[in-house]
């Protein structure tokens, strides 16, 4: 018997980030999107403990050891409910690794879901959350997903409306960034300057409440950007080639070095595609369209 869970996702279309707190956190207005780029997190008991194993272009690239978040979510719900974490932990990884769309935090999310159903543990939402927060800023996103906005450390969430698709085309880098070297950066950027307070933009709540991509388009904003730029300057290349191409506007995807054009419809995104693979300034190119729904028994 094995339980398989289809987890989305994600782009940043605010991302605002604070002065960085006591704790090494930075407090966040962060406005995420599921969208349609999926990992897949099958469980299947074991007689040899836990495992974890990953298939897919980029699965050199995932740790199998316990760091691997799916690892921890099965770890931190077992010992909940007293139980041995005895299973096998399958990842299909759809999701670019170290890019900044959450693909880590999906397969926390994902083992999470899979393993409460495959135990019969039935927890509460409230506590899978709680669980997801515990894992990572993102994890809670993941489990939930369509859109939402994340206060705190970005964990404490709050359903947003979303009156239309949104189409975007990610372009995914050559190399991966690391979230804790991109959030220093941006802390060096910042030294001896005011941070804000981090607040969403009420001008992009009502562009995501209405469907309108053009007005979303002139909202979208990410204060990771400058820094993800700082260490990977090589991503202006991108955004300008999304730009030429037509998209309405193209960011960095969280901390990066993933980068996403909001296009106006799907056609738009195919020719936006074509024309950032044909461009060289990335490895690879995907269309998908948000919001979909968070982490989903099959
Ligand atoms: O929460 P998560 O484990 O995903 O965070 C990874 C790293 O990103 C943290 O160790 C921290 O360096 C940085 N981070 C932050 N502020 C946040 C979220 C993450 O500084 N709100």
């Amino acid at each position: 018997m094995s339980v398989t869970v289809r987890v989305p996702a994600k782009v940043n279309v605010q991302l605002a980030v604070g002065a960085a707190r006591p704790d090494g956190f930075h407090d966040l207005a962060n406005v995420f999107l599921a969208v349609g780029l999926y990992d897949e997190v099958t469980v299947t008991p074991s007689s040899d403990g836990l495992r974890v194993t990953c298939e897919g272009p980029d699965a050199a690239q995932v740790p199998l050891d316990r760091t691997n978040l799916a690892a921890r979510a099965a770890e931190a719900l077992a010992a909940r409910y007293g139980r041995t974490p005895g299973v096998h932990v399958h990842i299909v990884k759809d999701i670019p690794v170290a890019g900044g769309m959450a693909g880590g935090s999906a397969d926390g999310a994902g083992a999470l879901l899979a393993c409460d159903a495959l135990w019969g543990t039935n927890a509460p939402r409230g506590e899978l959350l709680e669980i997801c927060a515990e894992l990572g800023s993102d994890v809670p996103f993941s489990l939930v997903g369509g859109a939402a906005l994340g206060t705190g450390r970005g964990e404490r969430l709050t359903a947003l409306e979303a009156g239309g698709t949104f189409h975007w085309v990610f372009a995914m880098a050559g190399r991966g960034l690391s979230t804790p070297a991109v959030f220093r950066e941006f802390d060096r950027l910042a030294e001896g300057r005011d941070i804000p307070e981090p607040v969403a933009s009420r001008d992009l709540l009502d562009a995501l409440a209405k469907g309108d991509a053009d007005a979303l388009a002139a909202t979208v904003r990410n204060d990771l950007q400058p820094a993800a730029l700082s260490l990977f300057p090589e991503l202006a290349d991108t955004l300008s080639a999304g730009r030429a191409a037509g998209a309405l506007t193209g960011l960095v995807s969280g901390s990066g070095p993933t980068t996403a054009f909001l296009t106006r419809d799907a056609g738009s995104a195919e020719k936006v595609a074509e024309a950032l693979r044909a461009s060289g300034t990335c490895r690879s190119v995907r269309v998908a369209s948000g919001p979909v729904a968070g982490a989903t028994v099959l």
